[in-house]
C-alpha cells in the first residue's frame, strides 16, 4: 500500500499500472470512513487489478463553512482501515487540488439543480468539478459510489455519459447500521439521543414504500403521511421529503413508475440524507 499526497507521484504509478494493463478501481471519498465506503472497496478489490482511494474532503462542495469546519477528520484511522484492501491511498491538500488561479467548475444540467441542488446551492458543482479533477488524475476502468447520496451517483452517471469519459460508474447498496440508520460519515457527530432520533428517517421512508406498493398513486397523499409521522418525533426538522421517477428523476404528482423517495433532515447541527427506491411489480 502506498500513500500519496502529489498528483505528480500518483499519475507516475497509475501510468505505469496502465502500462501492465491494469484495470483500476477508483473510490473516492472524502474519508471518516464506515462499512459504506468499505464495502465499495472491498466491491472495487474483486472487480480490479489495483485499487485506488482518495480522501479528501473538498471544501468546493460544502456551501456552508461551519458544515465544513466540523466535517470528522480521522486520516490515521482510516488509512489503518483500509491499508490491507486498497493499493493506494491518495490524501492530497486544498492547494494540490485546487492550486492557485484553479477555475474550472463542472455543472450538470438539469440534475445539479434539482433535490439537494436546491437546498445546497453549488453542491454538485464542488462535487463534479472534483470528481471529474479525480477522474482525471486516477484514469480509472471502474469508480464506485455509495446510492445512499442518490442523486450524486445519478449525476456522476451522466457526468460520464455526456463527456465520453471511459469509466464504468458502480452504484453500490446504501449500507445501514442494525438499526435502519444509513451509514455516513456525519454519523460521529450524532449523539446517543440524536442517533435515536434519526431512525424515524428510514422507518418513514419504508412507510412511504408500503403506502405506495398498498396502492396510494398520488405523490402528495404520500408525501401528507409521510410528514404527519415525522412530525410525530421532536427534535428533528424534515427539509424535504420528495418522491422522483427512478427513470428521469423528475418528481412525479402521479406514481406509475419505480420512484425513489428521499429525505433530507436536520437533527441538532447534523443535516442527513436517506433514500429507498419503490418497485411497482
Ligand atoms: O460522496 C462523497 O464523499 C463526495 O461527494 C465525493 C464523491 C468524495 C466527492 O468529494
Amino acid at each position: 500500500m502506498t500513500v500519496c499526497k502529489n498528483i505528480k507521484k500518483l499519475i507516475f504509478k497509475i501510468n505505469k499500472a496502465k502500462t501492465n494493463h491494469n484495470s483500476i478501481g477508483f473510490i473516492p471519498t472524502m474519508g471518516a470512513l464506515h462499512k459504506g465506503h468499505l464495502s465499495l472497496i472491498q466491491k472495487a478489490r474483486k472487480e480490479n487489478d489495483v485499487v485506488v482511494v482518495s480522501i479528501f474532503v473538498n471544501p468546493k462542495q460544502f456551501n456552508n463553512p461551519e458544515d465544513l469546519k466540523r466535517y470528522p477528520r480521522t486520516i490515521e484511522r482510516d488509512v489503518d482501515l483500509i491499508r490491507d484492501i486498497a493499493d493506494i491511498i491518495f490524501i492530497p491538500d486544498t492547494e494540490e487540488i485546487y492550486p492557485k488561479g484553479f477555475g474550472a467548475n463542472i455543472h450538470i444540467s438539469p440534475l445539479a439543480d434539482v433535490g439537494e441542488g436546491k437546498y445546497r446551492p453549488g453542491h454538485f458543482d464542488g462535487m463534479a468539478t472534483v470528481v471529474l479533477k479525480l477522474f482525471h488524475i486516477t484514469q480509472p476502468t471502474r469508480a464506485y459510489f455509495g446510492k445512499k447520496d442518490y442523486q450524486q451517483y445519478l449525476i456522476v452517471k451522466q457526468m460520464v455519459r455526456d463527456l465520453h469519459l471511459p469509466i464504468k460508474i458502480v452504484g453500490g447498496e446504501t449500507m445501514r447500521e442494525e438499526s435502519g440508520l444509513a451509514m455516513s460519515s456525519r454519523n460521529v457527530r450524532l449523539s446517543h439521543s440524536d442517533k435515536e432520533k434519526a431512525l424515524i428517517i428510514y422507518q418513514t421512508l419504508q412507510q412511504g414504500k408500503e403506502i405506495i406498493q398498498q396502492g396510494e398513486q398520488n405523490a402528495q397523499n404520500v408525501i401528507k403521511k409521510m410528514t404527519d409521522i415525522t412530525e410525530r418525533e421532536e427534535g428533528i426538522t424534515i427539509e424535504y421529503i420528495e418522491i422522483r421517477n427512478m427513470s428521469d428523476f423528475l418528481e412525479t404528482d402521479e406514481i406509475t413508475e419505480d420512484v425513489v423517495i428521499l429525505i433530507a433532515a436536520q437533527i441538532g447541527e447534523v443535516r442527513l440524507i436517506d433514500n429507498i427506491e419503490v418497485h411497482l411489480s
